[in-house]
């Protein structure tokens, strides 16, 4: 019997969503207790399992058309489009919370067949394979999520849609919560783009700043320099707000993270709910304000180095 295995986990944009759209730089932090896992097996019939469909893939053709887009073209790759198989995919990512769960079960996908069809790939094929879907499911993607998801460290996403690991020479914590809100990428993406359309100056501006953000955190973290990468999160959180992305709650949970010592703080991946993001240097002041964001509501909240 062949098997194969592919995983991959979350992400967190420090700095960058939706301009990265735009074709700007943005900055991703890999959230590695976050996983998803995809196990394939031979079977006589094909069943793809995940935790919230269980079906043919005629019925999955019909609720997730991107992850079947996926499947027809990795089967055409392997030169098996008649291959019947079983496809299970668990995960522990909280999906249409900013955090790349579709991405990474995507990713998990690819690596799975790659694995099974004994295959040795680049990032750059996985990539390829995984937009397959991201495309199809947000409308537009960056491709800055499905480099992010496969990352072990924080990645510089260039406008050539490259990914380089930044190396951090000093302890730096950030705090990740959940609204416990969705919010849509797609909408997301969707109506910023709506807004730069009615107003292409303006908006266009916003996107260029938070590019030019993004570049000058990558300055910052070659420097180690956390506060100022903090400030930098902040102004990013300013200009996400006036593209129309963040939501009264998230503000408010922003400003207990910084009440609570954060060196900077934001709203991470399309908004319109979804997660937040803050940074410290202090492990301590992560746990109080892991505490201080449960108290107010935020459905879950994590810590991670980066
Ligand atoms: C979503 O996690 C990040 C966005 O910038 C969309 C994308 O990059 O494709 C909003």
């Amino acid at each position: 019997m062949n098997f194969g295995f592919g995983q991959a986990h979350a992400k967190a944009h420090l700095l960058g969503e939706h301009s990265v759209v735009y074709g700007y730089p943005a900055i991703i932090a890999p959230l590695l207790s976050l996983t998803n896992k995809a196990e394939i097996i031979d079977s006589d019939t094909t069943v793809i399992e995940t935790d919230n469909f269980s079906g043919s893939m005629y019925q999955l053709n019909y609720r997730f058309s991107g992850i079947y887009n996926l499947l027809v073209e990795l089967l055409n790759f392997f030169e098996s489009p008649d291959l019947t198989f079983k496809l299970h995919v668990k995960s522990n990512i909280p999906s249409k919370k900013g955090l790349g769960s579709s991405a990474a079960y995507a990713v998990s996908i690819v690596k799975a067949f790659c694995d099974y069809f004994d295959y040795q790939y680049t990032d750059e094929e996985v990539f390829k394979f995984a937009q397959i879907a991201e495309n199809k499911n947000h409308g537009k993607s960056s491709g800055g999520d499905t480099y992010a998801v496969m990352a072990e460290g924080p990645i510089f996403f260039d406008s050539n849609k490259d990914a380089t690991i930044l190396k951090l020479n000093t302890q730096a914590y950030i705090i990740i919560a959940d609204s416990g809100t969705a919010g849509l990428t797609s909408q997301a993406v969707q109506l910023v783009a709506d807004n730069y359309e009615k107003n292409p100056t303006v908006y266009g501006g916003y996107l260029k700043r938070m590019g030019e953000i993004a570049d000058k955190g990558r300055e910052e973290i070659i420097a180690d320099d956390l506060k100022d990468f903090g400030q930098l999160m902040n102004e990013n959180q300013l200009l996400l707000s006036k593209l129309g992305v963040s939501t009264p709650y998230l503000e408010r949970l922003i400003k207990i993270t910084l009440k609570h010592g954060a060196l900077g703080a934001k709203l991470t991946g399309g908004g319109l709910g979804g997660s937040i993001v803050a940074l410290t240097d202090k492990s301590e002041t992560a746990k109080e304000i892991k505490s201080a964001l449960s108290k107010s509501g935020a459905s879950e909240s994590w810590i991670s180095k980066i």
